[in-house]
């Protein structure tokens, strides 16, 4: 059994209600809901996190290393484009991390093309919409089984 924190950044809180053409339909509670659930079936813990302020993603980062978390999985929304902050709060507490975006930012605008965290993340899942989230906890429950 391990603990999992899911973050989610600045405007994953209007998820279903925002650019519903690009993000779906289900809001961010849905969404967190059966990450939970799948999280449960694999017998980890699950925490959650939204914050549309980068601080306090970077002190929710800092108290998971407190908490004894063993991996996070982070859409960090605009963030991922703009934040060194994010970065250097996951190089400083040194805890694996999965990169999730619900969108497939590799097909967007070019500015979105650009991560601040992708090239230090276990990984990188983009483009599968709300099913994303199971998978990173999927992909996060044979990252910590492998050995
Ligand atoms: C996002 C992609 C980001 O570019 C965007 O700013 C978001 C959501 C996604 O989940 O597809 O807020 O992280």
């Amino acid at each position: 059994m391990a603990k999992l924190l899911l973050l989610n950044g600045p405007n994953l809180n209007l998820l279903g209600q925002r650019e519903p053409e690009v993000y779906g339909h289900d809001s961010l509670s849905d969404v967190v809901q059966r990450a939970h659930q799948k999280a449960a079936q694999l017998g980890h813990q699950l925490e959650d996190f939204q914050s549309n302020a980068e601080h306090e993603l970077v002190n929710r980062i800092h108290q998971a290393k407190q908490d004894g978390i063993g991996l996070i999985i982070f859409n960090p929304g605009a963030f991922t484009h703009t934040s060194i902050s994010l970065r250097d709060a996951l190089l400083g507490v040194d805890i694996p991390f999965i990169e999730l975006h619900l969108s497939n930012v590799f097909a967007r605008e070019e500015f979105r093309q650009h991560s601040f965290l992708s090239d230090i993340a276990l990984g990188v899942i983009s483009g599968m919409g709300a099913k994303g989230y199971e998978l990173a906890v999927e992909a996060a429950d044979n990252k910590l089984t492998e050995n």
